[in-house]
């Protein structure tokens, strides 16, 4: 659906039908919360197809046999505060010992331009697949930094998901992180002035902890 190799965008009947209740703006916070956090563990799934495994030998009732296991303690997640926070339980659901780090982001309101205010990022993390989460990807400035800031930690493994993006953003992050797979689960058709996507969600923070 797009040009870009690393981009990878759900076209998954499930998510659509989520992610349109997601969209309504009569969704109060509870949903809103819990369909971001049902939404992110579907996302988990698809995107962990390239997961190594690891061998392990498990006996059975019957004989032992060798099976494979992701190893423990392999996977880390950062959300991008506010938002992001969200969705970090709908990875847990599926890495519960996930360790997590955060980093704080906000966007300047006129000129769009993020900036960052916290970063606390787990020890070890750089020998983890790393997990950077954010409902919102709109001009990509904001994931584009994140990422940054995770790279200069060490990390090679880092995956990004977020639930809608604009074209801008896609594109942003295409050129300034082409090794990192982008999994987004709905491709939207633009940005306003305001730099909020269309038709989105609107304010996915403000949605999410009903700050206004
Ligand atoms: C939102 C969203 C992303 C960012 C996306 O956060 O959660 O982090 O905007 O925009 P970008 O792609 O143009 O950088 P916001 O700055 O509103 O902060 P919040 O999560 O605290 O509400
Ligand atoms: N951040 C949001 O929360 N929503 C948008 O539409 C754009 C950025």
């Amino acid at each position: 659906m797009t040009n870009f190799p690393n981009i990878f965008i759900f076209d998954h009947p499930l998510i659509k039908h989520k992610v349109s209740i997601l969209r309504d703006k009569n969704t109060g916070m509870k949903e809103f919360r819990e369909l971001i956090e049902e939404i992110t563990t579907i996302m988990t799934y698809e995107s962990m197809r390239d997961v190594e495994l690891e061998p392990v030998e498990v006996e059975t009732p019957l004989e032992k046999t060798v099976q494979y296991r992701v190893p423990e303690e392999s996977v880390a997640i950062v959300p991008i505060l506010r938002a992001g926070l969200g969705m970090v339980n709908g990875v847990h659901r599926v890495f519960p010992t996930a360790r997590v780090g955060h980093i704080g982001m906000y966007r300047n309101e006129k000129t769009l331009q993020p900036c960052e205010y916290y970063c606390k990022l787990p020890e070890g993390i750089e020998d983890k697949t790393v997990f950077v989460v954010d409902p919102m990807l709109a001009t990509g400035g904001s994931a584009a930094d994140a990422i940054t800031a995770i790279k200069k930690r060490g990390v090679k493994k880092i995956k990004m998901m977020s639930i809608i993006a604009a074209p801008e953003g896609i594109a942003k992050l295409a050129k300034e992180h082409p090794d990192v797979p982008v999994y987004v689960s709905t491709l939207d058709r633009e940005l306003n002035a305001n730099g909020y996507i269309l038709p989105g969600l609107g304010d996915a923070g403000d949605r999410l902890f009903g700050t206004k």
